[in-house]
């Protein structure tokens, strides 16, 4: 038993929290080159003008466009099958909607390929990974517009064209399910009315406000003085017929792939929104079916199975959601389903129906507490046999290759005097999910591969911290961007290259 030989190890990235220059040769803004610092107590904000009074994480970032050989290195040096990363689309297009590519761009992902094609690496590439160009959200409303839909696909057919030979593995959207979160709406899916609305005077308030204790707020309601009950229902049916969109380009992009090399294997990548009962109390039990079925199931149930599930029609109706079907748009769906399920994992949350039960946090995650599990330093709860649990729920419904593509423990880790970095508590909570995952295998889930998050340090996406740590490499940077940008190999490091070398045997 234990892994399949051919298992993919290996860590995972995106563009906008690693690489930094920003605006540089032809590349433009970002979403995400828009939103300020935070912390777990004041939200991130969006600001529609650059500001000199501000630091913008992404901006610099761990700088891996111009560390890339070294990281490569350090990858192969901890025997990485497998690299998780996503394109910059500004890279490539800067404004989104250009005319031509940006050669610059395209020569910067080819040479990453080409490095990691060195060591033998496989990379899996994240097309869109929570950033859209900015001039598309300013210009169209980001994926609240179908434009949007054109606009990707040209960009997915020029990568997938340009990349032949180099990439096998493609994600479309990273986390498409976290595109209807409230409040996520400008994070996801680059919908810059409500950037503009829910990180503006509600997050100066905050500020203020801000004491110890409060979670990170990314995947909550914005704070706004006008967010009255229409508004609120306006924004989500744009949310909704956003995420819509997404599907669509999915659906389009998956086939273009295929079409363009039968070699392409394309997969879905959903937030692991992961939610127990609170109790089993049936009010509890179907209360937490409702919420996955809403949140967790439905974007694969569509691209998995390529068509809208039947629950999700009472959640319309309840909500008055109209979605905007345009005649093909059945068909679209029906033909561009994955290859393969990805899935990042965490944590895990419960679902109840007493408001007064106690709450907690998590990736994406406000809910009731769970008493058996305990929470990492942001207060998100640690449960790795929830990964079992969860990797048979999905392979029993699909049925498909599954990968976890996101797994992690951020914490503050300290840079001793001697130059290591003793992250014991990283290697137990891996540990753990790997033993789970193992679990997972023999229970008969078809598991192929592996990606640990910021597998070097990187931004975090909610916060916009450096602070919170994942990796296995530490990089020395502080969250205002001081620091030599030096790289450290961490414990976990050399226990990781251990767990790979021995294939998962030796933890
Ligand atoms: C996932 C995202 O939701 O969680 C990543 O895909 C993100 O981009 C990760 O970094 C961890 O969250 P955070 O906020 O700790 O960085």
């Amino acid at each position: 038993m234990g892994f399949p030989k051919d298992f993919l190890w290996g860590g995972a990235t995106a563009a906008n929290q690693c690489e930094g220059a920003w605006r540089e040769h032809g590349k433009l803004d970002s979403t995400a080159d828009h939103l300020t610092l935070g912390s777990r107590q004041i939200p991130r904000e969006f600001t529609a003008q650059i500001r000199e009074d501000r630091v913008y994480p992404s901006h610099q970032a761990i700088d891996f466009y111009h560390h890339y050989k070294e990281d490569i290195a350090l990858f192969a040096e901890m025997g990485f099958k497998i690299f998780r990363m996503s394109l910059n689309w500004t890279r490539i297009f800067p404004h989104g909607d250009d005319a031509v590519p940006n050669g610059r761009g395209l020569d910067f992902y080819r040479d990453v390929f080409q490095e990691l094609k060195k060591y033998g690496i496989e990379p899996l590439v994240t097309l869109s990974h929570y950033e859209l160009p900015y001039h598309l959200a300013e210009k169209y409303d980001g994926w609240a517009s179908r434009k949007c839909i054109e606009f990707y696909l040209k960009y997915c057919e020029t990568v997938f064209r340009e990349y032949r030979g180099l990439v096998r593995y493609w994600l479309t959207f990273n986390e498409i399910n976290s595109a209807i979160l409230e409040g996520n709406a400008y994070f996801s899916a680059g919908i810059l009315s409500a950037g503009k609305k829910g990180m503006s005077a509600g997050v100066l308030r905050q500020e203020e406000e801000s004491g110890e204790g409060k979670a990170d707020r990314r995947g909550e309601a914005p704070v706004t003085d006008g967010n009255c009950k229409q508004e609120k229902d306006e924004e989500k049916n744009r949310q909704y017929n956003a995420l819509h969109h997404m599907l669509l380009a999915s659906a389009r992009a998956v086939r273009l792939a295929h079409e363009t090399d039968p070699n392409y294997q394309v997969g879905c990548m959903i937030a692991g929104i992961c939610q127990y009962p609170r109790t089993c109390d049936p009010k509890d039990m179907v209360l937490a079916q409702k919420t996955r079925q809403n949140i967790f199931w439905y974007c694969s149930d569509v691209q998995v199975r390529g068509a809208y599930p039947s629950y999700i029609k009472r959640l319309f109706e309840e909500e008055g959601i109209r979605i905007s079907m345009e005649a093909e748009d059945e068909e679209i769906l029906k033909t561009g389903c994955v290859d393969f399920y990805t899935f990042s994992y965490y944590s895990t949350g419960c679902v109840s129906a007493d408001e007064s039960v106690a709450k907690t946090s998590g990736n994406m995650i406000f809910g009731a507490a769970n008493p058996y599990l305990e929470t990492s330093r942001w207060g998100w709860q640690i449960d790795p046999m929830g990964l079992r649990y969860f990797l048979n729920e999905i392979y029993d419904r699909y049925g498909l290759p599954v990968m976890v593509v996101e797994n992690g423990l951020g914490q503050d880790d300290r840079l001793e005097e001697d130059l290591t970095i003793h992250d014991s508590y990283r290697i137990a909570y891996m540990r753990e999910h790997i033993r789970q995952m193992e679990e997972a295998i023999h229970d008969g889930v078809n598991l192929i591969g592996y990606t640990p998050w910021g597998c070097i340090d990187l931004v975090a996406a909610s916060t916009g911290e450096m602070k919170k740590r994942y990796g296995m490499i530490y990089v020395d940077v502080d969250d205002h961007g001081n620091g030599t940008l030096k790289r450290y190999r961490k414990d976990s490091f050399y226990w990781y290259q251990k767990v790979i070398a021995s294939n998962g045997e030796d933890l």
